[in-house]
């Protein structure tokens, strides 16, 4: 079979590129106004308009898991949704998980000192996506035992090989903070 490709539009015939939209996401906490061409995936608004870089680009194709991030709570790799689609939404990143305590000092969250004290980062590079996606799975309770969290952890990807600390630090704040999360 021959495939015919149609003859290109003359000059003046291309259909005009769709403007800007106006969106309002909410990010850590603070709202936040942008205005975006409708391509413009979640990762790079956060990254290259909110200069939020804590959060990775490692694959762009959702292989990854680096660039990882809560909407509402819930995880989602974040260069596999359009800024526009989350128009409207609460978005926490990895600059975000620090809480404040009753004296409105900041400390990390429970999650980043868990990967502290238990080393489990080498580059650093997924821990951004490691931690976030570890929130959403705490959020999601269906983690038990460390069979559970590597099977529910296996979208993130660690180049460093550091999961078995992963799991380590994970089922230390499962088994020693509940409450926090
Ligand atoms: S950068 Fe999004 S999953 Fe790899
Ligand atoms: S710590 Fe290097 S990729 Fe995970």
């Amino acid at each position: 079979m021959t495939l015919l490709a149609e003859s290109p539009p003359e000059v003046g015939q291309y259909p005009s590129l769709p403007s800007a939209h106006t969106i309002t996401l909410t990010v850590n906490g603070t709202p936040v106004q942008l205005q975006l061409a409708p391509w413009t995936s979640l990762l790079d608004a956060l990254r290259e308009y909110l200069h939020l870089t804590g959060t990775k680009k490692g694959c762009d194709h959702g292989q990854c898991g680096a660039c990882t991030v809560l909407v509402n709570g819930k995880r989602i790799n974040s260069c596999l949704t359009l800024a526009i689609m989350q128009d409207g939404n609460q978005i926490t990143t990895i600059e975000g998980l620090a809480q404040k305590d009753v004296l409105g000092q900041e400390g990390l969250h429970p999650l980043q000192k868990a990967f502290i004290e238990h080393d489990a980062f080498q580059c650093g590079y997924c821990t951004p996506g490691q931690i976030c996606s570890a929130v959403g799975m705490l959020n999601e309770g269906h983690a038990k035992t460390a069979d559970d969290i590597r099977e529910l952890m296996s979208g993130n990807i660690c180049r460093c090989g550091a999961y078995t600390n992963i799991v380590d630090a994970i089922q230390s704040v499962i088994s020693s903070q509940p409450d926090t999360l």
